[in-house]
C-alpha cells in the first residue's frame, strides 16, 4: 500500500469543476490508464483496483444533478453514499443541505480522495473505509448508490442491501447510465440527464444518467 494515499491523490490528479455540477470541484484524473499504472506501482500490486475515485461516474453525476434540482430529498437529513469513489454524491448531498453525509468505499485511495475532495469544497464527509455490505444498513435517512451495478458479484450484494435499507424506511436513490447488471425490474425511474463523464473508459463522452428509487 502507498505510504500516503493523501499525498498520491493530488500528485496524480487535478482539482477542477465537475461537468454539469460546476459548484463542485474534485481531484480528477486527466487520463485514467496512466493513473492506474501509477497505482499499481505505488501499491506494488499488479491487480490493484482501477482508480474509480479519480472520475466522476455517470451514475454519480445523475444523482448530483437530481439533488441539485430536488434538494428537499436530502435537506436536513443524514445521508450515506455507498461506493462513494470521489465522494461526489456525498458532497452533492451536503451542497443540497444534508445535515450530515458519510461516504463509504473499500479503496484506500478513495477514502483519501473523499476526504480531500470534501475539504476542497469546504465540506466535511465522514469516511467509512470498509465493506459495509455484510452489515445491516446504517441508521440514516437517505442512501445514495451511484454507479454500483457494473459487476455481477457487486450487484448481487448491493441490491439486497439496498432493499433491506428500503424495508427500514430509508430512502434509496440509485444513479446509473444503464450498466450491464442494473436490476431494472427492481427500480422505478425518477429522472434522466445527459451527463458528461470524466473518464476515457466510457464508450461515449455523454451518457444518459438515470436516477431511480427501489420498487416496493
Ligand atoms: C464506478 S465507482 C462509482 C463512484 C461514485 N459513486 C460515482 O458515481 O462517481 C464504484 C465504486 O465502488 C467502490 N466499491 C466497490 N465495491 C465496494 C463495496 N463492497 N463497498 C463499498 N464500495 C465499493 C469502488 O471502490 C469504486 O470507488
Amino acid at each position: 500500500m502507498a505510504a500516503s494515499p493523501r499525498a498520491f491523490v493530488p500528485r496524480h490528479t487535478h482539482l477542477g469543476p465537475v461537468p454539469g455540477l460546476e459548484a463542485i470541484r474534485l481531484y480528477l484524473a486527466d487520463d485514467v490508464l496512466p493513473l492506474w499504472h501509477a497505482v499499481q506501482v505505488e501499491t506494488g500490486d499488479p491487480d490493484a483496483a482501477l482508480p474509480y475515485w479519480a472520475c466522476a461516474w455517470a451514475g454519480g453525476l445523475a444523482i448530483g444533478r437530481y439533488l441539485s434540482e430536488n434538494p428537499e430529498v436530502v435537506a436536513g437529513r443524514r445521508v450515506f453514499d455507498l461506493a462513494s469513489g470521489s465522494g461526489l454524491c456525498a458532497i452533492a448531498a451536503l451542497h443540497a443541505g444534508a445535515a450530515e453525509s458519510t461516504g463509504a468505499d473499500i479503496d484506500a485511495f478513495a477514502a483519501a480522495a473523499i476526504e480531500m475532495n470534501a475539504r476542497a469544497n469546504g465540506r466535511r464527509v465522514t469516511i467509512v473505509h470498509r465493506d459495509v455490505l455484510d452489515q445491516e444498513p446504517p441508521a440514516v435517512d437517505v442512501i445514495l448508490a451511484g454507479d454500483c451495478f457494473y459487476e455481477v458479484n457487486l450487484t448481487g450484494r448491493v441490491l439486497p442491501w439496498l432493499q433491506r435499507a428500503r424495508d427500514r424506511s430509508i430512502e434509496v436513490l440509485v444513479g446509473d447510465p444503464g450498466r450491464r447488471y442494473l436490476p431494472t425490474d427492481e427500480l422505478v425511474e425518477l429522472a434522466s440527464y445527459d451527463v458528461r463523464t470524466t473518464t476515457q473508459l466510457e464508450d461515449l463522452e455523454f451518457k444518459q444518467g438515470r436516477v431511480y428509487t427501489l420498487r416496493r
